[in-house]
């Protein structure tokens, strides 16, 4: 089946064509993706001003972007158009996009122009994210659905990261997995027993390692979003042999659970700073190596005790902070250590918020009879 997704839980507007197949029946061939288009526009530049995502400014600029990337996915798809005009009630997508400014006009403007293409299902993300970002994506589905006569599926972004490695050819799930979520909102450790069942055992107390990245990037006084940054300046850091001359705490190490907590670790580099007369590009490089040091601690070590614990057959590591070259070879070597472990960390492109997780998890979800919606709500703590 041919699924459209949509994504604008954050400051990413996404819009993927993705053709999904096989079933969860480990007796026949198992699911996969052929990823037919992929039209993302990040906003982070717009963002950077502010230090961080500003929700209205997100919701103005998805309204803005969701048409032209719906043109572009459609188009670099190449699905057949099916030759027929969609017989739709204008009012009555009017009234669905009544809240989001200028996208009504746009959309019926580009409806009147094509012919319906051959899309069997849209999927969209309902939470968690930012509400007021999420309502644009959510209210442009059901319009889009009410224009081609498709069924809309919500879809939780969380699951969108799980099952994000899915979509690389040859991969594929053995029970029970063991997933670290890492992003800007996030840090869960989840263990899903098979398809549909998924529990959260351990997640952050206070800010998501991602949120730490961003909010030790501007301690730093290095540009939003914090994690590329910090990644390049401890890379540096790393290359020219500057060994940290201190060091920072490694939260909950030792809690006994799959708890963590990060705003600690913010506030030790933020005193830490206070220590130094000026902030050379040695002491900044130090702080970024140092800190990314004590996260990847944190993340492996809490890990670890997970998989004696759950003894997962499949590790998944997913999210935006999974795009960190450190965080992705020390879980490389730390999977190297269980020969029966299978470790499925996304391209980079889909470790970020992206469309073609949100269609790869809303098609899981359809094989395991989930009913499409005629009314979402955007629920901005969604949990798995
Ligand atoms: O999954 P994502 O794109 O959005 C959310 O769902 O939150 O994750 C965004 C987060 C940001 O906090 C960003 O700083 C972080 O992922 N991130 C990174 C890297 N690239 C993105 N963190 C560390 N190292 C990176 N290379
Ligand atoms: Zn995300």
């Amino acid at each position: 089946m041919i699924i459209l997704g949509i994504e604008t839980s954050c400051d990413e507007t996404a819009v993927s064509v993705v053709e999904a197949r096989g079933t969860l029946d480990s007796t026949h061939e198992s699911v996969r993706f052929n990823v037919r288009s992929q039209a993302l526009y990040s906003q982070v530049k717009i963002h950077a001003a502010y230090g961080g995502v500003f929700p209205a400014l997100a919701k103005r600029e998805h309204a803005k972007n969701l048409v032209p990337l719906l043109k572009k996915a459609v188009h670099d798809a190449a699905i057949e158009q099916i030759k027929e005009k969609s017989n739709f009630n204008e009012e009555k997508i009017k009234k669905i996009l009544e809240r989001e400014t200028g996208l009504a006009d746009m959309l019926l403007k580009h409806s009147a122009d094509i012919d319906r293409p051959a899309i069997d299902a849209i999927a969209v993300t309902a939470g968690p994210g930012l509400e007021p970002a999420l309502w644009v994506g959510i209210n442009f589905a059901l319009a889009l659905g009410e224009i081609w006569h498709i069924p809309v599926y919500p879809t939780n972004h969380m699951a969108g990261h799980l099952f994000s490695p899915l979509i690389t050819a040859g991969t594929t799930f053995q029970f029970p997995v063991l997933a670290l979520l890492i992003s800007g909102g996030h840090t869960e450790l989840v263990v899903a027993k098979d398809w549909q069942n998924h529990k959260v055992v351990g997640q952050t107390r206070d800010d998501a390692v991602g949120e730490a990245f961003d909010k030790v990037a501007r301690l730093l006084n290095v540009p939003y979003p914090g994690g590329p940054a910090i990644s390049r300046l401890a890379q540096e850091a790393r290359d020219a042999n500057s060994t940290p001359q201190f060091s920072l705490p490694r939260p909950m190490l030792d809690s006994g659970d799959f708890a963590f907590s990060f705003s600690g670790l913010k506030t030790a580099v933020l005193y830490l700073l206070k220590k130094f007369d000026n902030m050379t590009d040695d002491v900044r490089r130090q702080v970024a190596r140092e800190f990314e040091d004590a996260v990847t601690d944190v993340l492996i070590t809490k890990t670890t005790h997970a998989i004696a614990a759950y003894e997962p057959r499949t590790l998944v590591i997913a999210g935006g902070v999974s795009a960190n070259a450190h965080i992705r070879d020390a879980f490389e070597k730390l999977a190297a250590n269980y020969p029966d472990l299978n470790l499925y960390i996304p391209p980079v492109t889909l470790s970020t918020d992206n469309a073609v997780m949100i269609a790869a998890a809303a098609y899981i979800s359809i094989l395991s009879g989930a009913q499409p919606a005629t009314t979402i709500k955007a629920a901005g703590n969604l949990t798995l």
